[in-house]
């Protein structure tokens, strides 16, 4: 199974046990590594291949991850984004924990950010639009609230699209046009998850005994609301 790998990439694939943080530079196999560290742990029995959730940050990687550790023979192991895994578990608890089935994503996004430039004064033009987008989900996988923006952002030097205060005040409108239509958004997806393993034991309890060893790809990327995410998964 670890035939492949070289020396260095042998040893971090055999160490199945504990927290193992593999750094290494772009392209020189981290993620060969990884694939090959599953599909060892899985065909040495020390791990079930059900049990482990390997998380990734786009849908291309984890399509990448799944086809590499099914070559390797390890069938079964989850590979997903950190939004289709926080999805697909938030499906199935959703009537315990929200008494109902998820909220449906916002359907404009673009027009409710829009409509919250122009409430502050902002021309809601597509550059616009599309930077305080980005601030507000800056600002959300930041875990910082709309009230708590302008002093975040200040601290963070944001080079925002608006000032800070007026980006503030965008963030709660938008969050409050969200919440009107009864709709969450991508970010919303992870906290709403988050929050429900938090404040459900049984159910943290059953999504923990469901996956019990977890991989991340690139976790250098992870923001603290995956984090976060993270957190309640371990
Ligand atoms: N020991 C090895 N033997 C053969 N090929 C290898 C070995 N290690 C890495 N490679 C090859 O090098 C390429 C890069 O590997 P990989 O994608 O795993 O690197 P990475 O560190 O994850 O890259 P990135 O920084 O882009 O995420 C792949 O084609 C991989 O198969
Ligand atoms: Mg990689």
């Amino acid at each position: 199974m670890i035939a492949g790998l070289d020396q260095e990439q042998q040893r971090a694939a055999q160490a199945v046990r504990g927290p193992v943080c593999i750094l290494a530079g772009a392209g020189t196999g981290k993620t060969r590594t990884i694939t090959h560290r599953i599909a060892h742990a899985v065909a040495s029995g020390q791990v079930v291949a059900g049990q482990v959730l390997a998380v990734t940050f786009t849908a291309r990687a984890a399509g990448e991850l799944r086809s590499r550790l099914r070559q390797l023979g390890a069938d079964g192991v989850s590979a997903r984004t950190f939004h289709a895994a926080a999805l697909a578990q938030l499906k199935y608890f959703a009537p315990r924990v929200l008494g109902g089935p998820i909220p449906p994503l916002v359907e404009n996004k673009a027009r409710l950010v829009a409509a919250a430039a122009s409430a502050v004064g902002g021309h809601p033009d597509r550059a616009l639009v599309r930077d305080l987008a980005g601030e507000i989900e800056w600002a959300k996988t930041s875990l910082i609230a709309p009230e708590d923006y302008r002093e975040r952002a200040a601290a963070a030097d944001r080079h925002a699209p608006l000032e800070f205060a007026k980006v503030a005040s965008a963030y709660a409108r938008y969050e409050q046009a969200k919440s009107d239509q009864g709709a969450l958004d991508f970010e919303d997806l992870l906290l709403v998850t988050a929050y429900s393993l938090e404040s459900h034991r049984d159910v943290c309890d059953e999504v923990r005994a469901r996956y019990r060893y977890f991989v991340v790809d690139e976790y250098q990327d992870v923001n603290p609301l995956q984090q976060r995410l993270l957190d309640v998964w371990l």
